[in-house]
């Protein structure tokens, strides 16, 4: 059985024995600056008090287009143009659907094959969760998923954890450059790949291939986005700048729903209506209280330089998890940019009776809070993504209860049967 919560403060969140859990994996990595935060809260009642919810073709709000100039400001190259989402799933159908009208515009409407990777998610709606290479997650739902037929994928080569420019070339040449609508990469790895970064020679290029034949480069950062990888973007330690950049759990930081899909001048351009009446949105999209929520975040981003925080703590976090693959033989690596980290985890049940979703739960025991992460068989692996906001005795805290938790599973035996284990989504 779950533990039932009654109240988080900071990095920690405590049941209703008393427990206190630390959390190592920011929720589901989107509570990027801990729980409550005075500075985001206030706003948010504020806003509470004066108006919730207004629809966005009955009044102008200059909330919102302050929050898109700010977003604008801090997104590379000319991506100016936003359209507002509820949830990252959400973001990434709105970038496919832009992808698709735009090429449609230009009347190539056999532009229509999107290429992702594997492992790689991309979200749980139909046509996020079809573009996404993660074969547990598609499982028995094929019927649904309508459009498989025009999803490609590109898959890392034996032994590597993902794609590189040679095999990203290969899967264009195979699906035909004229054929591709996009390519949505997550530059640096989710929980499919579990951490894993995108190398940025394999950005650039993808930029070139993408200048030269016309598909659009969508960025899923989702989860990279806003801070998380120790800069603003996951894209940025590439120097890349894609055409459409999604952003979810780090716009929001796990107060209200709210993604947003971050759209270049030139492809908003070859539409003749704003990007809201071509592509349409959701009831609550770009809400005053979502939208008051997401300005408060990004003052709060700016105001302590949370990226450049990120990037300190990341690197000394990196080095205390590295000291740990030494004492034990369960984890394989440490990967990962900034504070988006995992650790892979030595599957072999014949070997180790551990996997990931044993030390997911060990470390529940020792009250800290992980992430499984990995699509298996191809990975395995368990994320620690705490806020960016984490001190450093915080983090030491994090790598003793983390110790004890590889204790503890490489001590018991396999409890991945158990209903806990279930519990977890993977
Ligand atoms: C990289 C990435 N893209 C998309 C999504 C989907 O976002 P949401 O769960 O907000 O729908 C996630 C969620 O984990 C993600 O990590």
């Amino acid at each position: 059985m779950l533990p039932t919560v009654s109240r988080a403060e900071g990095v920690y969140v405590y049941d209703t024995d008393g427990r206190e859990y630390l959390d190592g994996c920011s929720g589901a990595i989107n509570v990027n600056l801990g729980h409550t935060v005075p500075e985001i809260t206030d706003r948010m009642h504020q806003q509470i008090d004066s108006v919730c919810f207004t629809y966005r073709t009955q009044f102008h709000s200059p909330a919102l287009a302050g929050l898109t100039e700010h977003l604008a400001r801090l997104a590379p190259g000319d991506l100016n143009q936003v359209q507002y989402c509820n949830s990252g799933s959400e973001a990434i159908e709105t970038a496919l659907r832009l992808a698709t009208l735009y090429h449609a515009t230009a009347y190539r409407p056999f532009q229509c094959v999107v290429l992702t990777e594997e492992p790689s998610y991309h979200g749980m709606t139909a046509g996020a969760l079809a573009a996404s290479g993660h074969p547990l997650r598609r499982k028995d739902l094929t019927p649904l998923l309508a459009n498989q037929s025009t999803v490609a994928r590109v898959r890392p080569r034996q032994g590597a954890l993902r794609a590189d420019a040679e095999d990203w070339e290969k899967a264009i040449a195979e699906v035909g450059p004229h054929n591709l609508s996009a390519v949505v990469i997550e530059p640096v790895g989710g929980a499919a790949s579990g951490a894993v970064p995108t190398d940025p020679e394999t950005l650039v290029r993808l930029r070139e291939l993408a200048d030269e034949h016309g598909f659009l480069l969508i960025a899923d950062e989702v989860m990279s986005g806003l801070g998380r990888t120790g800069r603003w973007f996951g894209c940025d330690h590439a120097g890349v700048t894609p055409d459409v950049l999604v952003l979810g759990k780090g716009l929001s930081a796990g107060f209200m729903p709210i993604a947003a899909v971050v759209v270049s001048d030139r492809i908003a351009a070859s539409f003749d209506a704003p990007l809201s009446g071509v592509l349409f949105g959701h009831t609550m999209a770009g809400a005053p209280l979502a939208v008051a929520t997401a300005a408060a975040v990004l003052d709060y981003l700016e105001r302590q330089s949370i990226p450049a925080r990120a990037a300190r703590a990341g690197e000394r976090l990196a080095e205390r998890l590295t000291g740990l693959t030494g004492q034990h033989r369960l984890i394989t690596d440490v990967r990962g940019r900034g504070l988006q980290l995992a650790l892979g985890v030595q599957s072999d049940p014949d070997r180790f009776p551990g996997t990931s979703l044993d030390l997911v739960e060990a470390a529940r025991a020792e009250g800290l809070l992980l992430y499984p992460a990995g699509v298996t068989p191809l990975t395995e692996s368990v994320m620690v993504a705490p806020p960016l906001t984490v001190s450093d005795e915080e983090m030491d805290e994090l790598v003793q209860r983390l110790d004890r938790a590889i204790t503890r599973t490489t001590q018991s035996p396999s409890g991945a049967s158990s209903p806990l284990m279930t519990a977890h989504a993977r």
